[in-house]
């Protein structure tokens, strides 16, 4: 059910946005919320008032009609909705989104949302099969863009293949799927990612060389399971996955302030590179060459261990722990005893030796170390690590209760 969920609906300029008027029907029938948006193709496909009629709402149509403007702004448009859905998706459309063009309405408020986006692409085969919309395509999925189809199929202009609109019912399903009606619906997960940095002065820092990938993927895939994921990232190359919460720290210390504020939680999985030690006579001005040839000697001193933390604590200890750890020989021996000194329910190991082109490539090779002992995975994409991690979370708090 989508009862009182908002939906920001742009429907583009195609044949297939007639549809997208039983799209409309569907999700009220539902008790979603939907208010349209009508670019000047779309227009020519669908009238303002079939669509406003149907949805029981005003159907806004150009970014420069200043009444609308005046009644409610683009950005605040953009951001009323809990999801923006696009149906029919033209090439041009999403060319625009992956461009990040803003000169209408409807590219105006796909640039402004802070909500995640669905989109239903809808086009001639061979427009979808061009280099150019393969490209959009891929910068789309990078964007973390959800996509509803196309489908394979007879089309419009008598030619075959991918390109069709999702039915109606097919984009409801991809809806609710993104507003996690899944088995994690309700829980809430947090999850550590990223390096840290440690402050020597106000311009240095000690870093590690964690991309932030496979907690990015992790919290992608427990919200795709409806999770509702507090993530907590130190500075990491790879960008936060959309529709999770994001708390952005530097230090371990941070970090540990940071999880701690996001308690109580169901779940803490900490992927996060913590650094180990800070700089314990961190100046608060820049440290500068003196002329003496003499060089400052960092002092160091130990980190809060959050995965410790946590996995102590006396109240409010989350259902599960998990942490990561990489090793390079006796991979499970090292993870069980991990496991037990840190005191959380499992460790996901990976065997990082240079031989397995694991550090830094898109694959890993993973056991899992709970209290049943050691199962080895196959060698996996990094997405599918998370998935199927995101999927025995899901299995574990089941059982837990
Ligand atoms: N961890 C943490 N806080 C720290 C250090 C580590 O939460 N200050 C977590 C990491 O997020 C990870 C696990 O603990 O889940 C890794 O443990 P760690 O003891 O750092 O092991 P390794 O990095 O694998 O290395 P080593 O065994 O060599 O210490």
């Amino acid at each position: 059910m989508l009862s009182g969920k908002r939906i920001l609906l742009i429907i583009g300029g195609g044949i297939a946005a007639f549809k997208s008027l039983d799209l409309i029907r569907r999700l009220k029938e539902r008790g979603a919320t939907v208010t349209p948006v009508l670019t000047r193709a779309g227009e020519e496909f669908v009238t303002p008032l079939s669509a406003g009629a149907l949805a029981g709402a005003k159907c806004y149509r150009n970014l420069f009609d200043l009444t609308d403007e005046a009644e409610m702004g683009h950005i605040e448009l953009s951001r009323a909705a809990d999801l923006v859905v696009v149906a029919p998706a033209t090439a041009d459309l999403m060319a625009k989104m992956a461009g990040g063009h803003a000169d209408d309405l409807a590219s105006t408020l796909l640039l402004a949302t802070d909500k995640r986006v669905l989109i239903a692409p809808a086009m001639n085969v061979r427009m979808w099969l061009h280099p150019a919309t393969q490209r959009n395509i891929a910068a789309l999925r990078g964007d973390d863009v959800l996509f509803a189809g196309p489908n394979e199929g007879d089309m419009a202009c008598g030619e075959y293949g991918p390109g069709r609109m999702a039915e109606p019912l097919e984009i409801v399903a991809a809806i609710e799927a993104a507003f996690g009606e899944g088995p994690l619906r309700g829980r809430h997960v947090v999850v550590t990612s990223g390096p840290t940095h440690e402050p020597i002065d106000p311009v240095r820092y000690i870093a590690n060389r964690s991309s932030g990938a496979q907690g990015a993927a992790l919290a992608r895939a427990l919200r795709d399971l409806g999770a509702k994921v507090t993530f907590v990232t130190g500075p990491a190359q790879v960008p936060p996955p959309g529709g999770v919460r994001v708390v952005a720290v530097q230090t371990a210390q941070e970090m540990l302030d940071a999880v701690k504020a996001s308690l109580p939680a169901d779940a803490v999985i900490c992927a996060a590179a913590v650094a180990d030690w800070r700089v314990a006579n961190a100046q608060a001005s820049k440290m500068k060459k003196d002329g003496s040839g003499m060089v400052p000697a960092l002092e160091f001193a130990e980190n809060p261990d959050i995965l410790a933390h946590v996995s102590q604590l006396k109240t409010g200890r989350p259902a599960l722990v998990v942490g990561f750890a990489a090793e390079t020989d006796d991979v499970a021996a090292h993870a069980a005893a991990k496991r037990l000194r840190k005191g959380c329910n499992w460790i996901v190991a990976n065997d990082v030796r240079p031989a397995t082109g694991i550090m830094g490539g898109t694959e890993n090779a993973v056991t899992l170390i709970t209290e049943d002992g050691a199962e080895d995975w196959p060698r996996l994409p990094k997405d599918d690590v998370a998935r199927r991690l995101a999927a025995r979370v899901a299995d574990a708090l089941g059982a837990r209760g």
